[in-house]
């Protein structure tokens, strides 16, 4: 059974006067597989925060089914098994950060007693420990996200929805959190993460979809995805003719200080036709490294395509209709990089 399960998911908010109504969610197929850290990325205004409140059961879907533990979304029968990270988590401010986690443990029907040893606990765990009797109207920023995340560990749940979780937090605490999500995979938790922060996700997640404007435009494994289907050749000792014989050969080339950086399809014909050619032409290869992209990069790319295909913007709902497709890793990166890449000089 998958951890999460969206068919067909739209989500259109009501419109006020005369304005078209836009797909906030469009027709969204995704299944989150239990044990994953996924990854759910998208700019601002993408439709993240609406899928997982929909996931939740916090609002409805207006066409289209999600599952949650196997259960229709917002099932109250797994409420106990999953837990959510609001992107901007609110607490009773009067409160200390103790009473706070103590009362949401109670909640869950802990008794007075435990309520406050598992709050203890769970403070300690994200290093608010020192901090526990101060007030929540004391804290900064970041204090708070971690007194959510915190809260949101109460129940021991299965299953986590993180909406942002490490925003407004300083780098050492980017660091802990990022431990802490890890930490928690190892105990076997479902992890659904949504965040800007690329460098984090790139380092956690398992798998990681894009949104854009309500619509799934990349979906896949974060190893795959970042590969980037290039392998750069570099050779130095290029003489008699090897130069030009390289440069029609490669799929791209450079050539300065008696260096030849080449960039080949990632493949063995591909590349080993050229180090062959260098061989035999009595060059030196100097070092045969696969290429690698940052998350950043394809959710750029991702992202300024629909800018490029459509400079206008065009209105949400006729962009999200378009039937703009799913691109999965194995096609959609390497074809991006490749098209941007293929210039010969
Ligand atoms: N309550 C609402 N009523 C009307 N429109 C809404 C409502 N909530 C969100 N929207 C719209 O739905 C779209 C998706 O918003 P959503 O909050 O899901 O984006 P997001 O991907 O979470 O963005 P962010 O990265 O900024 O948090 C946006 O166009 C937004 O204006
Ligand atoms: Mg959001």
């Amino acid at each position: 059974m998958p951890a999460i399960e969206i068919k067909g998911l739209t989500k259109q908010y009501p419109v006020r006067l005369k304005r078209e109504a836009v797909n906030a969610v469009d027709n969204l197929n995704l299944t989150v597989e239990q044990g994953e850290i996924f990854g759910f990325l998208g700019p601002n205004g993408a439709g993240k925060t609406t899928t997982i409140k929909t996931l939740l059961g916090l609002i409805y879907p207006t066409t289209g089914e999600a599952y949650v533990l196997g259960a229709p979304a917002g099932d109250i029968s797994v409420k106990h098994r999953i837990a959510y990270l609001p992107e901007e988590p609110y607490f009773y401010e009067h409160m200390t950060a103790r009473e706070v986690v103590s009362f949401y443990a109670q909640l869950f029907g802990r008794k007075r007693a435990d309520a406050a040893r598992r709050a203890d606990e769970l403070l300690d765990l994200v290093g608010l420990k020192a901090d526990s009797t101060k007030t929540v109207r004391q804290f900064s920023k970041g204090m708070k996200q971690r007194v959510g995340i915190a809260q949101s560990l109460i129940n021991d749940p299965e299953l986590l929805f993180y909406d942002e979780p490490t925003s407004g937090l300083d780098p050492i605490s980017h660091r802990d959190i990022r431990d802490l999500i890890v930490h928690l995979k190892t105990q076997g938790k479902t992890i659904f993460l949504s965040s800007h922060q690329l460098t984090d996700v790139e380092l956690v997640c398992d798998r990681v979809s894009i949104m854009d404007r309500g619509v799934l435009k990349r979906m896949g494994r974060v190893d795959e995805l970042v590969s980037g289907g290039q392998v750069e050749i570099v050779a130095t000792g290029l003489e008699n003719g090897l130069r030009e014989k390289i440069q029609s050969a490669a799929q791209h080339s450079e050539f300065a200080d008696g260096r030849a950086v080449i960039l080949q399809p990632d493949d063995d014909a591909a590349v080993g036709q050229i180090v062959d050619m260098i061989r035999a032409g009595r060059g030196h290869v100097v070092s045969i490294t696969p290429k690698r992209k940052r998350l950043e990069d394809i959710f750029v790319e991702t992202v300024t395509e629909r800018i490029l295909v459509s400079p206008t913007g065009g209105n949400g709902a006729s962009a999200n209709g378009n039937g703009a497709s799913l691109t999965t890793s194995e096609s959609g990166v390497g074809n991006a990089a490749a098209s941007k890449e293929t210039s010969k000089q």
